[in-house]
Order: structure tokens, then sequence, then C-alpha cells
């Protein structure tokens, strides 16, 4: 089975071809993905004559070379045509753009659940079927409606803290996952959604309340998973005995000063050197807490510069002394952040040797 995952747009559209056979295929574990689609492996125009009577509605995203609207609404078009000249009732869905935004896709029914509500890929190599689209208002929802939330700590989003928990790699279902900066517990909320059990602890007294009501908000949803089990704690991450076992450690370490404006090079070297060693410090304590092989998912700062780039912290040397192979040492593709954000998150991904 091959597997296509749109992942949005940052800063253009990436797409990731996958070929695993033990792909998660739930796209509401995934975080970072808008659309999940397999590929086809009969022609579009086959694969529609095949699905069940009535009235079938298509939607095509074209991300072939040279894609307008255009071309993605005349590949629909013509797909209707033959359809209906076959006898079919065909709705064609515009998207007023190359491809459905995923919000247009999961309002029309495109998301894979419905047999005649169908969204078609095109790409250069071939035709996909949507089998899944990231449930916008479900995110959206499990963010805004917690009941304390506090915009001077960094709004985690949702999605990145799955992310976060899936770079982790496989777990086992009731693992337990640490965040020892859990804030108001963005991460824990969604470690026991995934069906982990979750473990917190922040230096700040006021934080592991908010993370408290905020977790005990979520288990009290009668439609969220009752099995969450979680537990918090008021501890500094650079000293504290954490209790054992921990079988995996995601979280978003401490960010720094949160700036509108580009840092000067002072107030830069200042939140580097601060953030670098709370940092070091933590994964100093943690080293000898934790089994060989447990992956450590760390989101950590990065600064925008003047000219677009951003300025990362450069302890990846220190963290390999410290026991820890750093599995992803490009870090490619991995710094999260939105147009022009001034501190984004560069995401390492830690393995202890
Ligand atoms: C960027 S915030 C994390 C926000 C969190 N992801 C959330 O969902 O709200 C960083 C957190 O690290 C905490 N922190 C800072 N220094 C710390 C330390 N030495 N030990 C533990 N927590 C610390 C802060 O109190 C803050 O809550």
């Amino acid at each position: 089975m091959k597997y296509l995952a749109i992942l949005g747009r940052q800063p253009e559209i990436s797409i990731a071809e996958l070929e695993m056979t033990d792909f998660c295929t739930d796209i509401n574990r995934l975080g970072g993905t808008k659309k999940l689609a397999v590929k086809l492996d009969q022609k579009p125009l086959d694969y529609l004559q095949s699905l069940p009577d009535g009235k079938i509605t298509i939607g095509v995203s074209d991300y072939s070379k040279g894609a307008s609207r255009a071309t993605a609404i005349n590949e629909a078009l013509k797909l209707k045509k033959i359809l209906v000249r076959h006898g079919r009732s065909v709705r064609v869905i515009d998207g007023k753009a190359a491809e459905l935004s995923t919000a247009t896709s999961l309002y029309n029914g495109l998301s894979g659940k419905n047999t005649r509500k169908i969204e078609l890929i095109k790409t250069d190599d071939g035709w996909y079927r949507v089998i899944g689209v990231q449930d916008i208002d479900a995110y959206a929802k499990r963010d805004q409606a917690r009941p304390a939330r506090d915009a001077k700590v960094g709004m985690l989003p949702p999605k990145l803290a799955q992310i976060l928990i899936n770079l982790c790699g496989p777990l086992k279902p009731g693992a337990i996952v640490l965040d020892p900066f859990c804030g108001t517990g963005v991460v824990l909320q969604e470690a026991i959604l995934m069906g982990y059990h979750a473990y917190g602890t922040d230096i700040n007294e006021r934080m592991i309340e908010y993370s408290e009501k905020n977790l005990k908000w979520l288990v009290s949803q009668k439609s969220q998973n009752k099995q969450g089990i979680f537990q918090v704690s008021v501890g500094d991450a650079t000293i504290y005995n954490w209790e054992k076992p921990i079988d995996a450690v995601a979280c978003e370490g401490y960010l720094g000063k949160p700036f509108s404006n580009i840092p000067s090079e002072i107030e830069l070297k200042e939140q580097k050197g601060e953030c670098g060693r709370i940092i070091l410090a933590f994964l100093k304590n943690l080293t000898e807490q934790i089994k060989a092989g447990a992956p450590v998912v760390l989101a950590a700062p990065a600064w925008l510069r003047k000219d677009g780039s951003y300025k990362r912290l450069e302890i990846l040397d220190e963290i390999d002394k410290l026991g820890y192979n750093v599995n992803n040492k490009s870090r490619k593709g991995l710094l999260y952040h939105r147009e022009k954000q001034v501190v984004a998150r560069d995401i390492l991904i830690l393995r202890k040797k």
C-alpha cells in the first residue's frame, strides 16, 4: 500500500510518500498531517464507477507540476461528464484553488468515511484517494475549551504535542510519558488521548494547578478516553527525582522570553545562554533516571534573525557528551513556526545511549 501524507504549507506544501505496512492511518493521532491518501490501483474513472449506486460527490486536489484551480476543476468535470453519460448523478466540489482546503474537504464530507463522497488527489506520480482529513474542529475545541489557559506560557498547539509524542517512536499502550516542563498540560492531555499515562512536572506551582485542572476536565469529558491516568507535581527539571519508570519524555522545554520583535544580538546571547543552560542541566539530571534507548523529544527555542533565518541553540555536542544520541542531527525540516514568528520551536529527537 502506498500512502501520501499532505503536511500543509510550511513554507510550501510538503508531501510525504510513505510505504510502511504498519503505518498509523488514524489521522487524528498524526498531528501535523492535514490529509492522508492511499494510491489508487486503478484509473480514477474506473474507481469512481465501482462505487455503490447513488449520487457521487467528488473533489479533485491537483498537486502535480503546474497545477491550478483550472486544472483541478477540469479533471473533476472530465470525470463528471463521463460518469453522467453512464447514468450517474455527480456533484463536483470546487476548491477555489488547485487543492481543496482541509475545511472544504471536511465540511463536504470528503474525509474518507463516506463511500460516495470522494476526494481524489492527482500527483505527477499518479492518483490517490483521501482516507482521512484532519478534524480541525476537534483540535480547536481541545485547545480552546480547556478551563485553564495561559497566553504567557505560550500556546503549544495540540497537534504539535502529538507530533512530539509520535516522534518518540512506537510506545506500548499505557506507556508512561513524562513532560518535565508541563506548563498548562498540552502534551499530557494529548498523551492521555493517545492512550498513554501522563506524568508532568513544572517548576511553577501555578502551572501545576493549571495542568491538574485541565486534565481533570479532559477525563471528565464524556467523549474522551476515560482510561487516562495522570500525575502532576511541582519540580525543577534540573534537579528533580522523578518516580520511575519513565518510558518516554516529550516536552516543550523552557523557551525563554516571549518576543514580538526580533531580539537584539545582546538579548539573543542572553536568551541562548539561559535556555541552553536549563535544557542541558535538565538532560544531565534526566540521563541517570531513564533506561538506555528511551526516547527524549524536546522542543527547544530558535530565534528569528533579520535575514529571515532562525538561530538555534548550539548544544548538540554537549547533548552527545551527556549520553544521548541525536537522531536528527541535521534538524532539517523540524523547525516549527508560523510565518515570521519570532520564537520558533526546534525539535530535537534524542535517545538515551
Ligand atoms: C514553554 S512552557 C511549556 C508550556 C507547555 N507546553 C504547555 O502546554 O502549557 C515552559 C515551562 O517550563 C517551565 N519551567 C521553566 N524552567 C523550569 C525548570 N527549571 N524546571 C521545570 N519547569 C521549568 C515554566 O514554568 C513553563 O511552564
